[in-house]
C-alpha cells in the first residue's frame, strides 16, 4: 500500500559525514532488513513494467535487484566490479565525481533480446546507471527501465541516463 512505501522510506538513515565530510549518506540496511518494508519497495520498484530478468549493480543493487527477481518470478544478473567474475562478456569504464569505474556483465547470463529491468538504490550522478544500460544494449539486450530507491537530483544523474525511462521511489 502507499501507507506500507511511505513508512518503509522512513526507514531509511540518515548519516552525516560517511563516507567523507560533508556528505549526508542515506543508509538503505534498516529499510532492507525490515520483511514488510522490503516487500513494499521490491513491488513499486517493478510494478508494471515488463521484464524478462533483472539485473542489480553490486552491491546494494544485488540485495534489492535478487528481491524484485524474486517477487516478480524472473532471474537475476549482478553487474560487477571488475577483477570478480571469472567470465565476463564484456565491460565498460566511466567516469566517476572523481576518477573511474567499471562494471562487468557476466557471460552466459544476459540473451540478446531480453528485456531487463536495471535495479540499483541511489541514482547519484547517474555513471554508474547509463554504464549498466550501455552493458545491457551492447549485449543486444533492451532496457526496460531503470529503477532505484532514491534519486539524489541536485546531481542531475537522470540526464547522463539518456532514453531510458527511470523510477525513482524517492526523490531527495
Ligand atoms: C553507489 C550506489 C550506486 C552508485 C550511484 O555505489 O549504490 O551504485 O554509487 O552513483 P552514481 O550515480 O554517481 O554513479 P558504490 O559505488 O558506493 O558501491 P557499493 O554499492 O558497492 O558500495
Ligand atoms: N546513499 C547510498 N549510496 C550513495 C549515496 C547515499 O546517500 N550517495 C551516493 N551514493
Amino acid at each position: 500500500s502507499d501507507h506500507e512505501l511511505v513508512r518503509s522510506v522512513d526507514l531509511i538513515r540518515e548519516v552525516p559525514d560517511f563516507p567523507e565530510p560533508g556528505v549526508l549518506f542515506r543508509d538503505i540496511g534498516p529499510m532492507l532488513s525490515d520483511p514488510a518494508a522490503l516487500r513494499a519497495i521490491t513491488a513499486a520498484l517493478g510494478r508494471g513494467l515488463e521484464f524478462d530478468v533483472v539485473a542489480g549493480v553490486e552491491a546494494r543493487g544485488f540485495l534489492l535487484g535478487a528481491a524484485v527477481a524474486n517477487q516478480f518470478g524472473t532471474g537475476v544478473i549482478g553487474l560487477r566490479k571488475p577483477g570478480k567474475l571469472p567470465v565476463v562478456a564484456d565491460s565498460i569504464s566511466y567516469e566517476l565525481e572523481y576518477g573511474r569505474a567499471s562494471l562487468e556483465l557476466p557471460a552466459d547470463t544476459l540473451r540478446s533480446g531480453q528485456r531487463v529491468l536495471v535495479v540499483d538504490d541511489v541514482l547519484a550522478t547517474g555513471g554508474t546507471l547509463d554504464a549498466a544500460c550501455k552493458l545491457i544494449a551492447q549485449a543486444g539486450a533492451e532496457v526496460t527501465a531503470a529503477a532505484v530507491v532514491m534519486e539524489l537530483t541536485a546531481l542531475e544523474g537522470r540526464s547522463k541516463v539518456a532514453d531510458t525511462e527511470i523510477r525513482a521511489l524517492l526523490k531527495v
